[in-house]
């Protein structure tokens, strides 16, 4: 039973394979947090609530001074009467009163999981999930609070969102709606968080929690690069491999904010959910506002356990497309090999290098449309370029297939270039503000994906393009950010809903788009790896990590990345020496085997390589088709952290454990090198695994346990890899 209520109690228990959750209604009002932790078989009540009169502590009833909102744990917080901690949620009725007061009303428990309306959310059959809906109310104001908890029994996940209704007779505002809240009565957390830039996504802050907040947030209208929505608390003691870890992603893809805050009474509030800034919501009498997602994860095997769940839940429950346990082919992009300056002898020329190395899908980037020479135009019109490509895209598409090579098409259909048709035609189509001038981004505009008829044009452009061409794989950009954030489509209450809008509206696109065109494989893409987040991969089963594609900033990009996205999530390319984002010169091999421990491509100009080298890419396209399957589908391992040492070292082991493949990694080379053991992880100790080059047996015990010595070699960034298949 992953939902267990004891009635006399009041007291709800969610259950998984790992976790349990507990509430309880006290005084048959007040919805307290009791416990989120490793699994209990019974709640009987170890944690009961201490009631304590402390000083400032407000009190609900006047000579009850023990009983304070400040003080206990609440599981849905709001402000105004006597928690003066971070609030979940927020309102404003039409007299200005900010307000609330919920009381508990009831619960429902469903088999399955609803919907979330316009929402991309993780999905579950009724044997997967079970659904607990409390419901909370604030007589006043007549607002209904529906807590959504997805439990997820062998998948080990709680899922939190929010439904509000308004079933008061005035319209009021939700000034905030956050989607998830725990309150802990414990303190001593590090808080991770993953942070970074264009080029160099997702690195790793550990900081201890002591006082005060830690807070991460984007304000850019995605989920940036800037910070990963996904915050972790690890316990003092916790590490890669072991220690209680509770953590929490936002599957949503705009403003977001995720803290921890410490009380003076070591308690530790832990919250996520939309962006209040500018985010508020206007409420009609009998509408709903539903909140994004919160996946939520604890781990007591350390951070470790806590990917092994994610990665394992992200695929089953989360990525909805049909390539989501297809084998994703390896690909070339033309992007860093021709820039905007190609036509179609370029391209085919580019395309028979890649056909001769066994690669599969050949991704035509940015510059093939209206007038684009560089990035200053033309975003918008979607419409082929004659001068670069006179024959049409069919035309290459049909050439790319003659070759035994998959064809696919980058777009960035969320933006308008001012110099382009779409803005002369229709300049209200740009998001701004009435009045004021624009601000540019990669200098060009954003599309006003509030307004219902600018997200058909989306629709309707891009899906001809995808009728008319023979197009296996698209590439969706989106390089800028959010300014100027409004509509003349709405009225003045409704203008801090556009931002939320504006997310609805590309969903809405993609929802469309990814069902009529359920075979073609999309990868998303923000500049590299700007917009990685679960409500992006519900839609596209993979995103592009960064534009930085130099080996040695890739091992981090793809290592912190791996908390928690699959593997087979990240696209991840091998370029050219010099590396166009660092100037660094590394291996050939080294960047091959980076970019192979994730979704393999090139993105080179091979006209332009040795026949030596192009051999090699042979080689490294042929053994990525070996070991696809274990690295796709197979479990991953971190080793070893590059945010640590001079190593990065992983394994990989396939999903019938026959197969594991481990890669260890050394950035400089060292005077008196020390020797590095490369120890595996998640082989079956008990079996013999046989080492694919040297044909050497070994133990998986032994190789887990007393770990492979890895060759001495004077050179800097280089890689070696091991392949082992189990004999026994
Ligand atoms: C940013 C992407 O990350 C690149 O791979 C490339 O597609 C460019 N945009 C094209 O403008």
């Amino acid at each position: 039973m992953a939902v267990i209520y004891n009635d006399e109690k009041q007291i709800f228990h969610l259950q998984t394979k790992g976790t349990s959750y507990v509430m309880q209604v006290v005084r048959n009002k007040y919805l307290l947090h009791l416990y989120w932790g490793k699994r209990v078989q019974n709640y009987c009540g170890t944690r009961s609530i201490i009631l304590k009169n402390r000083g400032f502590a407000p009190n609900p009833q006047e000579n009850d001074r023990d009983f304070s909102l400040d003080t206990l744990p609440m599981e849905y917080p709001h402000g105004g009467n006597g928690d003066f901690r971070s609030c979940a949620f927020g309102i404003r009725e039409q007299n200005g009163s900010r307000i609330c007061d919920l009381s508990y009303v009831g619960y429902e428990i469903m088999k399955g999981k609803p919907k979330l309306e316009g929402l991309p959310c993780s999905f579950g059959s009724e044997e997967e999930v079970s659904t607990l809906k409390i419901h909370m109310k604030d007589k006043i104001s007549g607002l209904s609070v529906f807590l959504l908890y997805g439990v997820f029994e062998n998948a080990d996940v709680i899922t939190r969102s929010v439904v509000f209704e308004n079933h008061g007779n005035s319209p009021l505002t939700l000034t905030k709606m956050l989607s998830m809240s725990v309150d802990f009565r414990e303190s001593g957390f590090k808080v991770m968080t993953l942070y970074g830039a264009h080029n160099n996504e997702r690195n790793v802050d550990l900081r201890p929690l002591k006082s005060g907040m830690v807070q991460i947030e984007s304000l850019r209208g995605t989920s940036s690069p800037q910070q990963a929505p996904f915050m972790a608390l690890l316990e003092a003691n916790a590490s890669e491999e072991s220690g209680n870890i509770y953590s929490a992603n936002f599957v949503y893809s705009g403003n977001f904010t995720a803290l921890a805050q410490a009380d003076a009474f070591e308690n530790v509030r832990f919250q996520m959910g939309m962006n209040p800034w500018n985010g508020e919501w206007y409420l009609e009498p009998n509408e709903k506002f539903f909140t994004p997602e919160t996946v939520m994860v604890f781990s007591s095997q350390g951070l470790n356990g806590m990917s092994q769940i994610y990665h394992n839940f992200y695929q089953h429950n989360l990525i909805r497309s049909k390539f989501a346990f297809q084998p994703r082919p390896i690909l070339i992009n033309n992007w860093e090999a021709t820039f905007f300056d190609f036509n179609e002898d370029k391209l085919l020329a580019l395309a028979d290098k890649a056909a001769q190395t066994g690669i599969e899908l050949f991704v035509l980037d940015d510059g093939w449309f209206g007038h684009r020479d560089n990035d200053d135009s033309s975003l918008g019109d979607w419409v082929t370029d004659k001068r670069k490509l006179p024959l049409g895209l069919s035309h290459l598409s049909d050439e790319i297939h003659n070759r035994g090579l998959k064809f696919g098409l980058w777009f960035e259909p969320e933006m308008i270039s001012r110099n382009s048709e779409l803005f002369r035609n229709h300049p209200e189509y740009a998001l701004h503000t009435e009045g004021r001038p624009y601000t540019f981004g990669r200098g060009q505009l954003v599309l006003d994906l509030s307004n219902d008829e600018v997200c058909r044009y989306v629709i309707e452009s891009v899906s001809k393009v995808l009728r008319e061409t023979k197009i296996d794989y698209v590439k969706w950009d989106m390089n800028r950010h959010l300014t100027d954030v409004g509509s003349i489509n709405f009225p003045m209450e409704r203008q801090g809903e556009i931002f939320h809008r504006y997310v609805l509206g590309l969903y809405k696109i993609l929802e469309e788009l990814t069902t009529e065109f359920p075979d073609i494989l999309f990868e998303s893409c923000s500049s590299g790896g700007g917009r990685f987040d679960p409500g992006m991969l519900y839609y596209m089963p993979q995103t592009w990590c960064s534009d930085n594609t130099d080996a040695v900033c890739r091992m981090k990009i793809q290592y912190a990345t791996s908390f928690t996205y699959p593997v087979v999530t990240m696209g991840a390319h091998v370029s050219e020496v010099p590396n166009q984002q660092t100037g660094r010169v590394t291996p050939l091999q080294t960047r091959g085997q980076v970019a192979m421990s994730a979704n393999f491509g090139y993105e080179i100009d091979l006209t332009k390589l040795s026949s030596e080298e192009l051999d090699e890419i042979k080689k490294q396209v042929a053994f990525y088709k070996d070991i696809r399957n274990t690295i796709q589908f197979g479990k991953f391992y971190r080793i070893k952290s590059p945010f640590d040492e001079n190593v990065a070292q992983w394994n990989f082991v396939s999903g019938d454990g026959s197969q594991a493949v481990a890669f260890h990694f050394e950035i400089l080379s060292q005077p008196a090198a020390p020797i590095k053991i490369l120890k595996l992880k998640g082989l079956d100790a008990d079996a013999v695994y046989r080492d694919i080059s040297t044909g050497y047996e070994y133990g998986g015990d032994e190789l887990m346990y007393s770990g492979i010595s890895v060759p001495l070699e004077k050179k800097d960034f280089r890689s070696v890899c091991f392949r082992f298949v189990k004999v026994n």
